[in-house]
């Protein structure tokens, strides 16, 4: 009886930290990883939260904060669209277009619901209109080439992406994961804005927004700080 109490114990001697081992190494990054998933997305999402809230999108977008009525979706009143063209400085002189903060919410009729995150990036990133932009990766800023698309039509003014455009690629992504994740739908249906026949291409241009990549710092304009 001895003799085989022995062999069992050293039988469980080295089947018990095998099992242990294996055990740790199958459960536990699984379920870490599940945590961690869950931590990235939601940090994600409150850094796109905090750039929409210090770049008060809302201004433009509706809401004051993110516990306000409105937030983010969209003109409600004639009020908060904007007069683009001669108007903007004599009421009445023409041409005369009126440009409307879209409904940001993901609801999928009225807002970015039925657009993917990589959609919103492009808008952000290139100014173009989510529903006109392939849901790919655009590596181009030529129309036609690296899929930017040959007749772009691009976000009305005064839609600040020629300066958000610069935004980093993580910032950008947090955007758009806020505003797709991280927001409930509210349905309001914003009228399309208007403008002329060229989608802004000609108010687009290097000339008067500038290139896309940043000239190197410093700039005669600028200095180099003194240690
Ligand atoms: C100064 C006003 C203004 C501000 C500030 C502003 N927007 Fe806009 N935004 C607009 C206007 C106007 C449109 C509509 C453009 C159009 O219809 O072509 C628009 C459209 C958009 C669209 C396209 C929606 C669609 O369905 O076509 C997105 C996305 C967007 N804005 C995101 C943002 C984000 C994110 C911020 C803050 C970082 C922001 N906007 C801040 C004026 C603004």
């Amino acid at each position: 009886m001895t003799a085989l109490r022995d062999v069992k114990y050293r039988y469980l001697a080295w089947v018990v930290p095998i099992v242990a081992v294996v055990a740790v190494a199958w459960f536990r990054p699984a379920s870490v990883s599940a945590t961690e998933q869950q931590d990235a997305a939601t940090a994600q999402v409150l850094l796109g939260r905090n750039i929409v809230i210090t770049r008060d999108c809302a201004g433009c977008h509706g809401g004051t904060d993110p516990a306000s009525p409105g937030w983010l979706d969209g003109v409600r009143s004639p009020f908060q669209e904007f007069p683009i063209g001669p108007c903007y400085v004599t009421p009445g002189a023409q041409p005369c277009f009126h440009t409307r903060p879209r409904n940001l919410t993901p609801d999928n009729a009225t807002g970015l619901g039925r657009f993917t995150e990589r959609q919103i990036f492009n808008a952000l990133r290139f100014g173009l209109r989510p529903e006109d932009t392939p849901d790919v990766e655009i590596t181009g800023t030529t129309p036609g080439k690296g899929n930017f698309p040959a007749n772009p039509h691009y976000l009305a003014p005064p839609m600040p992406w020629p300066a958000w455009r610069h935004m980093s690629d993580v910032e950008l992504k947090a955007i758009a994961a806020y505003l797709k994740r991280g927001l409930k739908p509210s349905v309001n249906k914003v009228l399309d804005s208007e403008g002329p026949p060229d989608f802004w291409a000609s108010e687009y241009t290097v000339e008067k927004i500038g290139a896309m990549k940043t000239p190197a710092f410093p700039t005669a304009l600028e200095n180099r700080p003194k240690k």
